[in-house]
C-alpha cells in the first residue's frame, strides 16, 4: 500500500499569498516572516514607497514579493485589483485581509459620523472587498485559505473604541459564518484576534496596553497559525483569557464596573 503524500502547509514554499496593509506594523512583519518561509507575496497598501522598501528587504533575504498600491476603501477598485493579482499569481493560495485603521477612537459623546463610516469602510467593507472576489475563483480550484486579521476587541463589548470593536466583531462574525461552506469547497478560514501589538496604530495610544506583544512575535504566531490552517488564533493568552472571564461577569455588574472605571479615568485625566 502506498502512503499518500503529506498535505503541504499553507505557507510551504511555492505558495502564493496576497497580503493587504503590508506597509507597516503587523502586515510588514508578517510579510517578512512569510517571505522567509518561502511564500511568494503580493503586498498591497496605499504607501507604495514603504512597500517597495519591504520588497527589497524580502528579496535580499531570498524571498519573492511584489508591491502594489491598494486602497481597500474603494471597494470596486479593490475587487478589480485582487482579481488581477489572482491572475498574475496563477491562482492565489492565501489571501490575508489585514489592512485596518483604529479610527480616532474618541469617547462616546465625541464619535464623529464621518470617522465611524471611514473605519467601517476600511475594517469591514474593505476586508470583504478583498476576500469576496476571490471566493468563486478559489472554489473553482477547490483550494485556498482566507485569513482575517480581526482583534480581541471583537471578544468583549466595552467602551473606548466601540466603532473599531464593532467593525472587528462584524468581520469575525462574517468569516465564522461562511467558514463551513468554504470548508466544504476546500477553502480554509483562519480568524486572528490579536491583543495589543506594537505598531503605528498602537503607537498613538495614550493608555496602558496590557501584555503588549512585539510585532515580530505576533507575525510568527500568525504565520504558524496559517501554516497549521488553524480556524482561530487568539493572543496573547493572558489578555484573551481575561476577556473570556470578563464575559462571564453578569451584565449589570459588568456595567457598574465599567462606569466606575470610566469615572476613575476621568478623575485621573
Ligand atoms: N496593533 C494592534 O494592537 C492590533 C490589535 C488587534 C488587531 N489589529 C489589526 O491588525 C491590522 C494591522 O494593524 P497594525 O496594528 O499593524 O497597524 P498599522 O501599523 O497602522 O498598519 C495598518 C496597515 O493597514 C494599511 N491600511 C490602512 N488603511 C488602508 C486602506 N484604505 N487600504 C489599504 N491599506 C490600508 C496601512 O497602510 P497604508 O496607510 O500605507 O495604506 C498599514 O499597512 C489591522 O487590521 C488592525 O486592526 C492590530
Amino acid at each position: 500500500m502506498t502512503t499518500p503524500p503529506p498535505t503541504p502547509s499553507a505557507s510551504a514554499p511555492g505558495r502564493r499569498a496576497l497580503l493587504t496593509g503590508a506597509s507597516s506594523g503587523i502586515g510588514a512583519a508578517l510579510a517578512l516572516e512569510l517571505g522567509r518561509r518561502g511564500v511568494s507575496l503580493w503586498l498591497g497598501a496605499r504607501r507604495l514607497d514603504r512597500l517597495a522598501t519591504l520588497v527589497d528587504e524580502i528579496q535580499a533575504a531570498g524571498g519573492k514579493a511584489k508591491a502594489m498600491t491598494l486602497d481597500v476603501v474603494d471597494a470596486a477598485a479593490c475587487a478589480r485589483a485582487v482579481v488581477a493579482v489572482d491572475e498574475d499569481a496563477g491562482g492565489l493560495d492565501i489571501v490575508i485581509a489585514n489592512a485596518g485603521v483604529g479610527g480616532k477612537s474618541p469617547s462616546l459623546w465625541d464619535i464623529d459620523v464621518d470617522d465611524a463610516v471611514a473605519t467601517i469602510g476600511t475594517n469591514f467593507t474593505g476586508a470583504l472587498a478583498t476576500i469576496l472576489p476571490l471566493l468563486p475563483r478559489m472554489r473553482a480550484r477547490g483550494r485556498g485559505q482566507i485569513v482575517g486579521i480581526s482583534s480581541l476587541a471583537a471578544d468583549l463589548a466595552q467602551p473606548g473604541a466601540p466603532v473599531y470593536g464593532a467593525t472587528k466583531a462584524a468581520f469575525s462574525f462574517f468569516l465564522d459564518s461562511i467558514a463551513p461552506e468554504l470548508a466544504a469547497a476546500g477553502i480554509d478560514v483562519t480568524i486572528v484576534h490579536p491583543g495589543f501589538v506594537k505598531s503605528e496604530m498602537t503607537g498613538k495610544n495614550k493608555f496602558d496596553m496590557p501584555f503588549l506583544v512585539e510585532t515580530k512575535d505576533a507575525a510568527r504566531l500568525i504565520a504558524d497559525a496559517i501554516d497549521a490552517r488553524r480556524a482561530w488564533l487568539r493572543f496573547p493568552w493572558q489578555l484573551s483569557t481575561t476577556m473570556s472571564l470578563a464575559n462571564l461577569v453578569p451584565r449589570g455588574l459588568r456595567a457598574s464596573i465599567v462606569l466606575r472605571q470610566l469615572k476613575a479615568n476621568a478623575t485621573r485625566a
